[in-house]
């Protein structure tokens, strides 16, 4: 059940009539259905939203929706668009931290392109105090994306972080490598549908992960981030710091914008730093459909909003 909701719903995503009949109704007004993960397509909504979550005590992180793209021409654009958003954020006064996707800055072109726009984001990002966080996308890219990351690392880019998913089999030696390199590093389950060639298929096998690998992290990594809404792991994480005697400025807890309020805001009133990823833009439907395939309950408000809009 665990791989085949996500199996389905991946299908899903690459269905471009049900992309185009989600589109119409998903964004329309303020109560449409998929404003409660995403928080709109433009930047001034995301910069709107961003105010309320650090009024309520969170910190941000700010994603512009996108990835796959096919041309260098898409690549760019999405690479300026990304510059244009630093400036906003500095404009707006908000809280100076992003998440990206290589495949959005032309990983699946090629890397030369993907690094020279990746260091066109990193290079003003540095200037003006953002931190930026590789998001970590399906198995095929794993290896370049680290590989990406360490060429910048190397060039002494240090204003930069990825996320290691526990799913895959081989996550132990890359968060073994990146507590190495002093590197800051998000620790998900991960979103995607994955071969069992190189990842755990059963819920229970990624959950053990996740806890070891939050363990390896808190001992000796660099300011990670644990990001789940499972309150097992919450717990699991929490226990074994204060069993350590690790403070809470050790680590910081992140969740995504519309899941687990309530769970935000407990363990924000606690004294632990919780920040949510807020994704925002045109290009929502995949990332949507993921949120859709973790949890399959999610349908039933889908459904209803469509026939609501209708
Ligand atoms: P799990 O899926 O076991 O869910 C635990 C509980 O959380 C559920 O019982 C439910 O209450 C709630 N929940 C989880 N998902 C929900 C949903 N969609 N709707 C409603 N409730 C839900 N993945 C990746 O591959 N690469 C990445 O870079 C990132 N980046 C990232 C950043 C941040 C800040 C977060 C929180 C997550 C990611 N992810 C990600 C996604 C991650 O891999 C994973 O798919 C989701 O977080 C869901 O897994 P949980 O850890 O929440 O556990």
């Amino acid at each position: 059940m665990y791989a085949g909701a996500k199996a389905v719903f991946y299908s899903l995503s690459r269905s471009a009539s049900l992309k185009r009949l989600a589109s119409k109704y998903g964004m329309r007004s303020r109560d449409s259905f998929a404003r409660r993960f995403i928080a709109g397509e433009t930047v001034e909504e995301a910069v709107e939203t961003s105010r309320h979550v650090q009024a309520a005590g969170l910190h941000i992180t700010l994603d512009y929706l996108g990835e796959s793209v096919r041309t260098a021409e898409e690549a760019d654009a999405a690479t300026r668009a990304y510059v244009r958003l630093l400036d906003v954020i500095v404009t707006a006064g908000i809280e100076r931290n992003i998440s990206l996707k290589l495949t959005q800055l032309g990983a699946s072109i090629d890397r030369a392109t993907c690094v020279d726009n990746l260091r066109r984001i990193l290079d003003p990002a540095g200037r003006h105090g953002f931190f930026v966080r590789i998001d970590m996308e399906n198995s095929p890219w794993t290896q370049m994306t680290l590989d990406i990351f360490e060429t910048l690392w190397q060039q002494e880019y240090r204003n930069v972080g990825v996320a290691l998913q526990s799913a895959l089999y081989r996550t132990e030696r890359d968060v073994q490598r990146m507590n190495e390199l002093g590197a800051r590093v998000r620790l998900v389950k991960g979103a995607y549908k994955e071969p069992q060639s190189v990842a755990y298929q059963q819920k229970p096998d990624v959950d053990a992960a996740f806890l070891r690998l939050a363990r390896m992290l808190l001992d000796s990594g660099t300011y990670p981030a644990i990001a789940t809404h499972d309150p097992v792991m919450i717990q699991g994480a929490r226990a074994y710091a204060a069993e350590r005697g690790f403070g809470k400025d050790r680590f910081e807890f992140q969740m995504l914008y519309g899941i687990r309020r309530d769970l935000q805001a407990e363990l924000s009133s606690e004294g632990h730093a919780v920040r949510l990823y807020i994704p925002f833009g045109r290009e929502w439907f995949p990332y949507f459909m993921r949120r859709l395939g973790e949890r399959p309950a999610n349908l039933g408000f889908v459904m209803r909003g469509i026939l609501r809009e209708k």
